[in-house]
């Protein structure tokens, strides 16, 4: 059975373009029914040229409970399966989270529980390591803290700066949400009280 999904975004929309190649493959029978950012940004743009539904949710001049109860709202009247965040720059509150219990997927940039926050891949070759990667997992109410789904990883090349690291982590990035959605579009993923669990092996 296909799902419907919401995706949250601040910035240029790879990961958003990605997706919606993805479900361009009409047997997976899934729809991003609706795509909504913080602020105007050229992934909001590319999704209106794509014929999605978008919407821009303030966050200027107002509280961010009145932000997110609008984000909310709109949400809930997509009637979506999954919210998934594609570079989504707000912090969500855990009165938002509770409301979604679950069903809010992030992607961050870095191997958690390492590099939380920002600036993931300068940290990780300041910090001299070896590798760097991805990580697809439940929002909750900490920072990119959630139950993880699922990671991927690549070496960290000597002559790495934090741009080149960003671009060759960006294709893991974008194959890595698909097998998540894939997954959870075939049931060979299931998120049950905010835990996932695989039914195949990864
Ligand atoms: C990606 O690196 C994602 O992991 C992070 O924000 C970036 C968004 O990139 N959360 P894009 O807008 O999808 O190209």
């Amino acid at each position: 059975m296909g799902l419907r999904f919401a995706i949250l975004l601040s910035g240029r929309g790879s990961n958003m373009m990605s997706i919606a190649d993805l479900l361009d493959d009409k047997s997976l029978d899934s729809d991003i029914a609706l795509v909504a950012a913080d602020k105007p940004c050229a992934g909001l743009a590319f999704a209106s040229e794509r014929g999605f539904e978008t919407r821009l949710i303030s966050y200027a001049d107002r509280a961010k409970s009145d932000s997110e109860e609008e984000l909310a709202q709109v949400i809930e009247a997509a009637d979506v399966d999954y919210i998934l965040l594609a570079g989504f720059m707000r912090v969500l509150s855990a009165d938002f989270v509770s409301r979604f219990e679950g069903r809010i997927i992030n992607i961050h940039p870095s191997l958690l529980p390492k590099y939380k926050g920002l600036n993931t891949h300068q940290r990780a070759i300041e910090a001299g390591d070896s590798r760097h990667g991805v990580s697809v997992h439940i929002v909750t109410a900490g920072l990119d803290d959630g139950p993880i789904i699922a990671q991927d990883d690549i070496a960290i090349e000597k002559d790495d700066d934090e741009t080149s690291l960003a671009s060759r982590l960006l294709p893991c990035e974008h194959a890595l949400y698909a097998k998540v959605i894939t997954s959870l579009i075939k049931g060979d993923l299931v998120i049950e009280n905010g835990k996932p669990r695989w039914q195949i092996a990864e």
